[in-house]
This record gives C-alpha cells, structure tokens and sequence, in this order.
C-alpha cells in the first residue's frame, strides 16, 4: 500500500537483514541515516533507490540463502542501473572485494566497523558512482550514537559492546567484528533514556559476550553494575541481555537479576557441548560440571528462571559418546527453548582445520534426536505455566483472526482471544495459561 502510494520524486530505501540481534540493531542505524537524507522505506526492492543488504556469515547455510539473495538483486540493476547496492556486515567483513567481484552489480561494500559512516559513505558514492569496498577493521571513533529507525514501537535492541575476544575454536564472530569495546554506561543510559521518551518499554542489551562488559574500564562488575543502573532508569518495564558466556557469568551478575525488578528472569546460556573434551577443543573454557554448577546457581537466586541454551552437534572430533553428553545436559536442566545447530565448517577457524570431521548424516541424525528431546522439554516447562497468570507485552494479532500475541517476561509467546477487547501494542496484559504447546501457551486475558 505504502509502496503504491509512493511520490514517484520520493527517493526509496530496502532494507534486507540477516543474521542475530546485532545486525538487526545495525540495521536500524542504517535505516536512521538514509532517512536523514531523505529516503523513504520500501518492503520491496525493486525500483528502489538504495538497496542494503545485511549480511551474516556464521555458518555455511546462512552464507548460501545471502549469497544467492544478493545474486538476485543482479537483475534489478540491470533493470534500474542508477539504483545503489550496498552489501554490509559479517560477509562483506569476511570476504571483502572477492565479493564484488564475484557480484558486480555491488556498489557498495561495507564492513563491521563502517555502520556510523554509511551515510557520509554513501554521499561520497554517489558523488563519483564509483564501486569501493570499506573493510578495514580498526575502529576510527565512537560507534553508534546517531539517529537510529527502530522496528518494533515498544521494545529496543541497546548495543552495549561490540566485537568478541573468545576465539571459541569454530566460530567467526571474532575475525569479521573485531575486538571487544563497551561502550561507556553514560553513552548507553542517554540512549535508554531517549528511547523511554518515545514509548519504548522493552531493553535488550546486547553483546556477544554481555558478561565481559566493560573490562576494558578496568571495573569490577561493570555488567552488573549496570544492569542495576538500567534497572533505575524511570519508565524501563523489561530488561533483556545477551548472550551470557557460561565462563564469564558470575554471581554478581545472578544476584542482580534476582535483586533488580525490571530484569527478567531468563537466561541464555550457550553451553555448545556437553562433553568436556569437546569444550576444550572448542576452547569454551569450563566443562560439564563446571556448567552444571553454574545453572545450580541460577536456580538458586532465581528458581522461576527460564533458562535457554545454544548447542552445537558435530564439531569435530565428536564421538558417540560426546554427544551423549550434551544429550545428558539437555535432559538434565531442562531448558525452556534451544537453538541447537549443525556444526559448520568456517575457514580461517581452528576448527576447520581438525581431523575428524563429522559426516553430515552423522550430524543430522544427532540433531533430530536432539530436537526431538528438547521439544519435550519445552513443552514440559510450557506446562509448568498452566494455571499461572503471566504478565504479557501485546506484540499484535495473530494470523488466527481474533487472537492476540505477546511474550512473557521469560520470552515464551503467549497467544489470547480478544474477546471482543481492544489492546494496543506494548500494552501489559495479563493471561490466564490454560493450554501449553511445545512452541507457544495459550491462556485467557484477565481484565
Ligand atoms: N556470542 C554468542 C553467539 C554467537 S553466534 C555466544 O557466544 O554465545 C550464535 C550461535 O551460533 C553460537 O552460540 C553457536 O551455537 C552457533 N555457531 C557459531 N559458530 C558456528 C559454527 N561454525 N557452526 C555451527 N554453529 C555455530
Ligand atoms: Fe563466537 Fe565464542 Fe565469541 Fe560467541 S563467544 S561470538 S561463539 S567466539
Ligand atoms: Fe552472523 Fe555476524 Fe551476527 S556472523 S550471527 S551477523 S555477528
């Protein structure tokens, strides 16, 4: 509709992203910054004056679906030429000039460190049109601090660090986003504060190790310290982070959700693999036990935490007997969801470069039994909410007609008949559980 209605001297913008909570969270600077210059947002790119696309390279599949987007978008420059195609994010990061030269219809290539300089980048291209790749990773000043277009009306992605120092042996987080950097707690409360202004309700701090915030501050417990600075700002209902690394995570940190009314009791605790062997050669720094302990201490100061993991089947090496050792996890803390993943071979990662890698029916076979255990599990804990009121954020209708969705403060999607009601989005309803299913309960509003 709002594309049909479009003022055909209006200059337009599509934005496509993929990946985790940080590219969605870049994606709304780069949303900020072309709006600054006065594009307008389409939901369709073709015809579309700037076309971005976000990118994520964090295992093979993901790459593919992107690789084969982008080679999409060949057409729509050959049929609108003056049109910009920029590609940002982990695989422009990654794979630099090789990928504009693979896809030539890219203009525009821009790495991790580049989000706050898109706008100027842009200018400077369409100044000469002449095709650049920016993929230097060094950091050249402070990050994100401009305008920002968010998604959602009530509920905020807050960078609160950026890179990663884990060198976890798979993963490529680390080489394509650079080094950790905080962000200062004044920078990121000026933002909270701001976005409470304007009706945002819902905070999600976001890192890919929340728990090392600020050690270049030389603070003792700057995260949670912060969590309980975030916890006073007025008009802050909910408080989510992540992700948590299970080595870094500490009592301190525990303690502050169990003390702080805002922050919810859920936590994202990746634990990969539960076989210790398997941790040291992924280089996660604990074991199993050590892992077990830590979720014995969850429970403890928060006993309704929902608790969700991230899972790795098939890093190499893996043996029979490995996995039954994260299938031993699972069964024993019951989580509430989990991401669970087919190890995917990254090049330039140690682990790419181990013997032993696992075939493929291998890693399959595993994760079906995997997900076939945890889909009990969830639905398990769902069950533990039947009876219970919970304390709903409308998110909107469900496709169903006359069903509303939110989620609880543990992030389980909540859906409820409207009744004939009226609710707005963001608004804290809450409901009944009657009904639990292994993705979602259903329950009843209370007036
Ligand atoms: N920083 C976060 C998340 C990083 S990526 C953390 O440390 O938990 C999100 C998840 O993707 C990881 O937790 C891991 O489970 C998965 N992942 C990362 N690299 C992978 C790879 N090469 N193959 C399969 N899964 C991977
Ligand atoms: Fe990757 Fe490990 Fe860093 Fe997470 S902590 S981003 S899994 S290297
Ligand atoms: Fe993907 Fe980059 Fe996030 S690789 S998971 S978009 S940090």
């Amino acid at each position: 509709m709002q594309d049909i209605m479009q003022d055909k001297n209006e200059k337009t913008y599509c934005l496509i992203n993929y990946g985790c909570q940080m590219n969605e969270s870049d994606t709304e600077h780069y949303a900020g910054q072309l709006e600054e210059l006065g594009y307008k947002p389409v939901s369709d790119y073709h015809g579309a004056d700037v076309i971005l696309v976000n990118t994520c390279c964090v295992r093979e599949s993901a790459e593919k679906k992107i690789a084969g987007k982008i080679g999409e978008l060949k057409a729509e420059k050959k049929r609108n030429p003056e049109c910009v195609i920029c590609v940002a994010g982990c695989m422009a990061q990654k794979d630099g000039d090789k990928l504009q030269k693979k896809h030539p219809q890219v203009d525009l290539l821009l790495g991790t460190a580049y989000v706050n300089d898109f706008k100027q980048l842009l200018l400077d291209y369409l100044a000469d049109r002449k095709g650049i790749a920016y993929t230097d990773l060094t950091i050249h000043q402070s990050e994100f601090e401009g305008h920002r277009v968010r998604q959602s009306s009530f509920a905020a992605w807050i960078p609160i660090m950026y890179g990663c120092n884990n060198f976890c042996t798979y993963c490529i987080v680390p080489y394509v986003r650079g080094r950790e950097r905080s962000r200062s707690m004044e920078n990121i409360v000026e933002e909270i504060e701001a976005a409470v202004k304007e009706g945002y309700k819902e905070f999600t701090l976001l890192g890919q190790n929340v728990n090392s915030y600020g050690k270049e501050f030389g603070e003792k417990d700057a995260f949670a310290n912060l969590l309980r600075r975030v916890n006073d700002i007025p008009g802050v209902e909910r408080i989510h982070y992540m992700t948590s690394h299970p080595r870094d995570m500490s009592e301190e940190v525990i303690k502050a959700v169990a003390e702080c009314e805002h922050v919810c009791e859920n936590f994202h605790v990746p634990f990969q693999s539960g076989s210790s062997e398997i941790l040291r050669r992924m280089n996660r720094g604990y074991t199993k036990e050590k892992y077990l302990d830590l979720i014995k201490l969850i429970r403890q100061y928060v006993p309704d935490a929902a608790i969700t993991t991230d899972i790795i089947v098939g890093f190499p090496g893996e043996t029979e007997e490995d996995f039954a050792e994260t299938m031993d996890v699972v069964a024993k803390v019951g989580f509430t969801s989990a991401f669970t993943f087919i190890y995917s071979k990254r090049s330039g990662t140690p682990a790419a470069k181990m013997d032993n890698q696992v075939p493929l029916p291998v890693k399959k076979e595993r994760l079906n039994r995997l997900m076939a255990l945890q889909n009990e599990n969830s639905l398990r804990e769902h069950e533990k909410l039947i009876g219970k009121t919970v304390e709903v954020l409308a998110e909107g209708p469900s496709k169903q007609d006359d069903v509303w969705t939110g989620r609880s403060r543990t992030g389980v999607l909540v859906l409820w008949p409207v009744e004939g009601k009226e609710y707005a989005v963001g608004q804290k309803v809450n409901v009944v559980i009657d009904t639990a299913q292994t993705w979602l309960v259903k329950g009843k509003a209370l007036d």
